[in-house]
């Protein structure tokens, strides 16, 4: 998703936004551009295709742009080839080769989201005289506010007041207006911005790390409000153009944890950080060896009366549903669904007034698992989210939050979040079984033992990576790989195979095992990489004996299993053997050489691991 940042205050601004835009490059990108506004209304305005590195060289690293007062953005294409004509910043003016033309743009500014409108709206602008040089939603909703700003002459807040009530869609704009140098304008419907402040500097962003060295003090602009930035200081406007206070909120993320601290990538990074995240996730809701989500709201009550459960989320959120479905089903004995957020919001949806809705997201900002969670709480129906990013939309929103404590998270391909948040809903059937009478105390305290046993158990899984990348260096030229397991070993096998393709762009499926002899068997073929999940041992067996029918068609078998299994070890060509927990919880561990072998198949194809083509990590559009 795009990453936008702007700076007002007594720095120039060109280095405060190259090197947020350097920490903002994890949401993914295909161009990037800056504009400084000087102190006489002059706006310097580049764009450059590409990495952030060809705007460095274009701007001889911003030493081309002087001045105290800018925004920059990197663009992640939704309308419009990813080039640099379509790059943001977008002007009022004509965009041509010669620089004066910015001068004659009134209003300059950057954009995350999505107009859906701005089909209508860049007609109705052509029949008043404007003229387009790319072909973005965003020039559309610049150019609106200038026409609103002349038409009606009348201030910058009115004239973007005007435009959010005009367009349709998702936006995080960020604008300068020549006539108001030193100042900074921002406007918000869905997609994440903070706008942080500092002695004498303002600061705004997509996100938390592109500020976080400057400043930990943060207001989060709430949907339909507009801003304007001073050095120092910020006020906000409702959509009435009167002025409101929004609270001001410290930002705790140890700036380190949002760097990659010596690690050759993020991602390995934060897979070592796993034991760690769950840990201080357990813990967090840990009171003298009893679960405690009472800090949420989240009383017992709530899980006593909710009659089934519902659980949307995107991604790898979506496969921590789908493993805790069979967790949450077998010990508290509530019917749970899991919904694609995607399809969530827009299914006939027969929920039971009393169901437990449960929103999943690391980023808290995923626009269809937002959407789902509104749609939830327009229905009337209670709404837990499980997020990592602290005052995220997600978070905010839901009536309770279970904040997952696995600190910034970088990397596109999720690890330590999917982790933490799947220890989060753990801990939630094991609570929701215990309050509902489903297990004894006995029970519960033995479950609970097993969970704090869990983070040692996964550092001794990270034991494992010799043996990974061995298996990730013989199949680097494999075309396709099958993931298949039964109950949960499914749900996690569909971790697997994405954590797989969408960083090393090998295609790969995860199969339900029992399901592969209905159709799917018919692409396996010599050399064919079989993993195979063998944790749940009332059904490994039935596994194996899938596994043998694609060992009959020459494809070479992985297991992952737990402790001695001398049938694994007999059926397979290779076996990873992890620690021994409950069953239940088995996910924890055998997600961890699944997450090792994307790695490595990644770094053996020589690709960007952290930022892998077409992905942004918080997928903040439709
Ligand atoms: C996971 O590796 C991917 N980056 C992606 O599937 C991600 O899990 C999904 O987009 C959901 O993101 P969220 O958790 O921030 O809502």
């Amino acid at each position: 998703m795009c990453g936008i940042v702007g700076f007002t205050g007594n720095k120039q601004a060109a280095d405060v936004l190259l090197d947020g835009l350097s920490k903002l490059e994890y949401r993914g990108y295909d161009s990037a551009g800056m504009a400084v506004l000087d102190e006489n209304g002059t706006t310097s305005v580049v764009k450059a295709a590409g990495k952030l590195d060809h705007l460095k060289q274009k701007t001889d690293n911003g030493r081309l742009l002087p001045g105290t007062c800018g925004i920059g953005h990197t663009r992640w294409a939704t309308h419009g080839a990813p080039n640099e004509k379509n790059a943001h910043p977008h002007l009022s003016g004509a965009l041509d080769d010669d620089p004066s033309e910015y001068r004659a743009s009134d209003v300059i500014g950057v954009h995350n989201g999505i107009i859906e409108n701005q089909e209508e709206l860049r007609e109705k602008l052509l029949r008043h005289g404007y003229q387009f040089y790319s072909d973005t939603d965003t020039e559309v909703a610049i150019k609106l506010v200038d026409y609103y700003l002349k038409k009606y002459r009348i201030g910058p807040i009115d004239a973007i007041n005007r435009m959010m009530v005009r367009v349709r869609g998702s936006y995080a704009l960020a604008l300068m207006f020549r006539e108001h140098p030193g100042e900074i304008y921002a406007a918000r419907k869905d997609s994440p911005m903070i706008i942080g402040i500092s002695e004498g500097e303002s600061y705004l962003a997509s996100d938390v790390p592109a500020i976080l060295q400057y400043t930990r003090n943060v207001y989060y602009i709430e949907n339909y409000q507009a801003a304007r930035i001073l050095p120092g200081k910020v006020q906000f406007f409702d959509l009435n153009g009167d002025e409101i206070s929004l609270e001001q909120v410290t930002i705790t993320w140890d700036a380190k944890a949002a760097e990659k601290g010596g690690w050759e990538h993020f991602m390995m990074k934060e897979i070592h950080e796993q034991p760690q995240a769950l840990r201080d996730t357990l813990h967090h809701y840990l009171m003298d060896g009893q679960l405690d989500f009472s800090q949420a709201g989240l009383t017992d009550e709530i899980l006593q009366g909710a009659d089934s459960v519902c659980i949307a989320a995107c991604g790898s959120a979506w496969h921590v549903g789908m493993t805790a479905q069979y967790v949450i089903e077998d010990l508290a004995q509530v019917p749970v669904r899991v919904e694609l957020a995607s399809e969530f919001r827009y299914r006939k949806l027969l929920l039971s007034p009393k169901t437990l809705v449960v929103v999943i997201s690391q980023s808290g900002e995923t626009a269809d698992s937002l959407e789902a969670l509104r749609i939830a709480k327009e229905r009337g129906l209670k709404t837990l989210s499980v997020v990592n990013v602290q005052g995220s939309s997600i978070a905010r929103e839901a009536d309770h939050v279970l904040y997952t404590l696995a600190g910034p998270e970088i990397a596109v391909a999720t690890t330590k979040a999917f982790s933490a948040q799947l220890m989060v809903m753990y801990a939630l059937a094991v609570q929701m079984a215990y309050v509902r009478g489903r297990i004894d105390r006995e029970q519960y305290e033995g479950y609970m033992k097993e969970l704090s046993a869990i983070p040692d158990k996964v550092a001794s899984c990270l034991e494992t990576k010799a043996h990974i990348q061995r298996i990730a260096a013989r199949f680097s030229g494999a075309r396709d790989a099958f993931f298949i397991g039964r109950g949960s070993d499914y749900a996690i096998s569909l971790e697997g195979s994405l954590k797989l393709k969408e960083i090393s762009y090998v295609h790969s499926e995860a199969y339900a095992a029992g399901e592969l002899k209905h159709g799917t068997i018919s692409l396996v073929e010599e050399k064919t990489l079989i993993i195979g999940l063998l944790t749940q041992r009332n059904v490994m067996n039935k596994t194996l004996s899938n596994m043998a029918e694609c060992k009959a068609r020459g494809a070479f078998l992985l297991g992952i299993t737990q402790g001695e299994n001398s049938e694994a070890q007999s059926q397979t060509d290779d076996l990873i053997s992890l620690p021994v927990s409950d069953e239940h919880f088995s996910g924890l561990l055998s997600v961890i050489p699944l997450q090792l072998l994307g790695y490595y198949s990644s770094v053996s194809r020589g690709l960007d691991v952290d930022k892998p083509r077409n992905l942004a990590k918080s997928v903040t559009v439709e």
